[in-house]
C-alpha cells in the first residue's frame, strides 16, 4: 500500500506529479465543476486527534469533490476516551470497508506506526511536531503560483521552528524543488543541527526579510511548548513579529505566508495578514487542490 507520511520519503519528481494533478483539479473548480467522479468506489475515514479547521475541512471537501464516501472521527466524542487504543480504532474503522485514512494525531510518528500496522492507505494530516506533508505541498504549489517556479527562491521560515511539522515539511519540500533556506526565530526555538538539512539560520529578522522574497510566518506552537521557554509572547512580538511599518520598511516587497491559524498581532498584526502582500488565504484555496491531487494519486494505487 503506498501512503503519504511526510515529504521525507518523496522525491522531486512525485511533487512535480502532486502539482500537476493539482492543475488539473483546480482548473476544473475554477470552471464552477464542484464534483468529479472520479473515486465513486472508495471509501475514506479522516481521524482527527488534535484540533483542525483547514486541514480536516479541506481534506473532507477534497474527497466529496472527487466523489468518494467520507466518515469523519474526532477522538474527543470517540470511545479512544473509553482507552480504546489507535490500532484498534483504526481497525475497526476498516472492517467497515474504508481504503483510506486521514489521519493527525499529536505523536510525531504515528503515521508511519499505523502504516506499518493496518491495511489501508495512510495520509498524515500533521503529526505532532514532525510532518505536515501536504500544508507543505500548498505552500510549494502557492510560491509556484505567484512567481511561477519555486526553484531559486529565497524562503524564510519565521517562528517556532522547533515544534513545526510545518517547518520542517517544508524545509524537506522546498530544498527538494531547489529552493534556498533560511530559518529564523529565537535560539531556544531553534532545533539542534538544523543547519544539517542544508538550511540557513538568521537571528536577525530584518536582515533575513530583506534577503528572501517569501516569508512563512509561524505562530508559536503553545500546546507544545515547555513553560520554561523563553521568549514570552511580548518578547517574542517585540523581536519576530511582523507590523505594516516594518514590512514596509524593508529594502523590497516579499509575499507573506502563514499556514494558519494566525494570532494576530503576536506574529504578524491584521494589516500584513490582510495585506495584498499576503497569499495566506491563496494557500487554503490550494489546499483543496493539493488534497484532491494527494488522495487521487493514492486512490488510483488501491484499485
Ligand atoms: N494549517 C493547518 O494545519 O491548520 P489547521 O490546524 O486548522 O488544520
Amino acid at each position: 500500500v503506498n501512503h503519504l507520511l511526510g515529504i521525507k520519503y518523496i522525491n522531486e519528481k512525485d511533487i512535480q506529479l502532486i502539482f500537476e494533478t493539482a492543475d488539473h483539479f483546480k482548473e476544473v473548480i475554477n470552471r464552477s465543476i464542484k464534483k468529479v467522479p472520479s473515486l465513486r468506489d472508495i471509501t475514506i475515514a479522516n481521524i482527527f486527534f488534535e484540533n483542525s479547521t483547514r486541514t480536516k475541512l479541506s481534506f473532507e471537501l477534497a474527497e466529496k469533490r472527487l466523489s468518494a464516501d467520507v466518515i469523519n472521527f474526532s477522538a474527543g466524542q470517540s470511545s479512544v476516551k473509553k482507552g480504546e487504543t489507535l490500532i484498534d480504532t483504526v481497525n475497526n474503522i476498516l472492517s467497515m470497508k474504508v481504503d483510506m485514512v486521514v489521519m493527525r494525531h499529536p505523536n510525531p510518528g504515528a503515521g508511519i506506526f499505523l502504516s506499518k500496522h493496518v491495511k489501508a492507505a495512510i495520509v498524515n494530516a500533521g503529526d505532532g511536531a514532525h510532518e505536515h506533508p501536504t500544508q507543505a505541498l500548498l505552500d510549494s504549489f502557492s510560491i509556484r503560483e505567484k512567481f511561477g517556479d519555486v526553484a531559486g527562491k529565497k524562503v524564510v521560515i519565521v517562528g517556532d521552528i522547533l515544534h513545526s511539522r510545518v517547518a520542517l515539511s517544508n524545509i524537506f519540500a522546498l530544498k527538494l524543488q531547489g529552493a534556498q533556506v533560511k530559518v529564523c526565530g529565537p535560539k531556544t526555538l531553534m532545533p539542534k543541527h538544523i543547519e544539517s538539512l542544508g538550511v540557513e539560520v538568521e537571528t536577525d529578522l530584518r536582515k533575513a526579510l530583506n534577503w528572501c522574497d517569501v516569508a512563512n510566518m509561524l505562530r508559536i506552537q503553545n500546546e507544545r511548548l515547555d513553560i520554561s521557554y523563553f521568549p514570552t509572547t511580548r518578547e517574542y512580538t517585540q523581536q519576530f513579529g511582523v507590523n505594516k511599518a516594518f514590512l514596509d520598511s524593508l529594502d523590497k516587497e516579499i509575499v507573506i505566508m502563514h499556514p494558519g491559524p494566525i494570532n494576530r498581532g503576536v506574529e504578524i498584526t491584521s494589516d500584513v495578514a490582510d495585506s495584498k502582500q499576503s497569499i495566506i488565504l491563496n494557500q487554503v484555496e490550494n489546499g483543496v487542490a493539493i488534497r484532491m491531487a494527494v488522495i487521487y494519486l493514492l486512490a488510483s494505487k488501491i484499485k
